[in-house]
């Protein structure tokens, strides 16, 4: 294996990210017979295969899932050491990568917009999930930093909230609990719900204080989107919760309204959060940093006031 170099591992790792030799070969601007060479070398050093061909998919063997791992750690040290010389250079560079749940999309774009102003030698890539499957993220190790609506639990991390997120319950105007005070529990749960599919941290919340109170939502439809949601309250389908994030600063106006129920805004926080014992890199910290000491200034800090 010592005379495998950088580049064979930069091609076999291209090849795993697209599932394809052709997609590799266009991202690296080489030829795929250039492609096929390289991994035969690479192959030859690590003495097994490492793929193998099912129909026009490559699948990776035992040997190149192991070889993936180790190339990405190659990676990341990598781009860990070019990014502690940008620093010392005095210049923040290098990539951010980062994973939201699905509800932060709402703030997290304008955020990094601002920092990335800031620092402009930073290059950014967002994945957008649900919590259940940022959490998958987390476990594998695939990005700088994470944003949930809750820390994760059995995980050790470290899980620094910087935002409130409260919980609303949202309905058409029209609706006839619209205007009252202090709704009881009891019956919002007699009123059919909307909620996100499950695995979101937005439905856990809001079922997990039904549940203390000993009740159950009746869930008339699931959707896989806070959008989609709003759209069937307007369209008379039910009421559901959602963070305050979702919704315009404005809010209440157009046909939506909130209801005044009991524990209601539940009060969550959003949280920046990476696994304990993670080195983060000099820009992942960076960010760290903008979002505990900058969030409060941001549109987004002022939903608190106005839930
Ligand atoms: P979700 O998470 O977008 O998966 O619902 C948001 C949250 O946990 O607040």
């Amino acid at each position: 294996m010592r005379h495998t170099t950088l580049r064979q591992l930069e091609v076999f790792n291209a090849i795993v990210r697209h599932g394809s030799f052709t997609r590799a070969a266009e991202e690296l601007f080489l030829t795929q017979p250039t492609v096929s060479m390289q991994i035969k070398k690479l192959t030859d050093a690590v003495g097994l295969p490492l793929f193998e061909q099912i129909g026009k998919k490559p699948y990776l063997t035992d040997a190149g899932r192991s070889l993936y791992k180790f190339s990405c750690e190659i990676f990341d040290h990598f781009a860990r050491f070019e990014m502690t010389i940008a620093d010392m250079k005095g210049l923040k560079q290098g990539k951010l990568r980062l994973a939201v749940v699905t509800t932060a999309k709402y703030f997290i774009p304008l955020m990094l917009g601002r920092f990335c102003q800031r620092y402009p030698g930073v290059d950014v890539s967002l994945k957008v999930s649900n919590r259940e499957r940022v959490l998958q993220r987390m476990l594998e190790n695939e990005d700088d930093l994470y944003i949930f609506g809750q820390p994760p639990d059995g995980v050790p991390t470290i899980a620094e909230p910087f935002l409130e997120n409260p919980l609303v319950v949202i309905a058409p105007i029209d609706h006839p609990l619209a205007g009252l005070k202090v709704i009881p529990l009891e019956r919002l749960v007699e009123q059919p719900v909307l909620a996100r599919e499950a695995g979101s941290g937005t439905r856990m919340a809001a079922e997990r204080l039904l549940a203390e109170h000993g009740l159950k939502m009746k869930v008339r439809m699931e959707l896989g989107s806070n959008e989609a949601l709003k759209q069937a309250v307007i369209g008379g389908l039910g009421i559901a919760v959602l963070s305050r994030h979702t919704l315009p600063l404005e809010f209440p106006g157009g046909r939506l309204t909130w209801l005044d129920v009991q524990g209601f805004p539940i009060k969550r926080h959003w949280y920046v959060v990476y696994p304990e014992g993670k080195r983060l890199s000099v820009v992942a910290q960076a960010f760290r940093e903008y979002l505990l000491q900058h969030s409060a200034d941001e549109p987004a800090g002022k939903v608190e006031a106005i839930a």
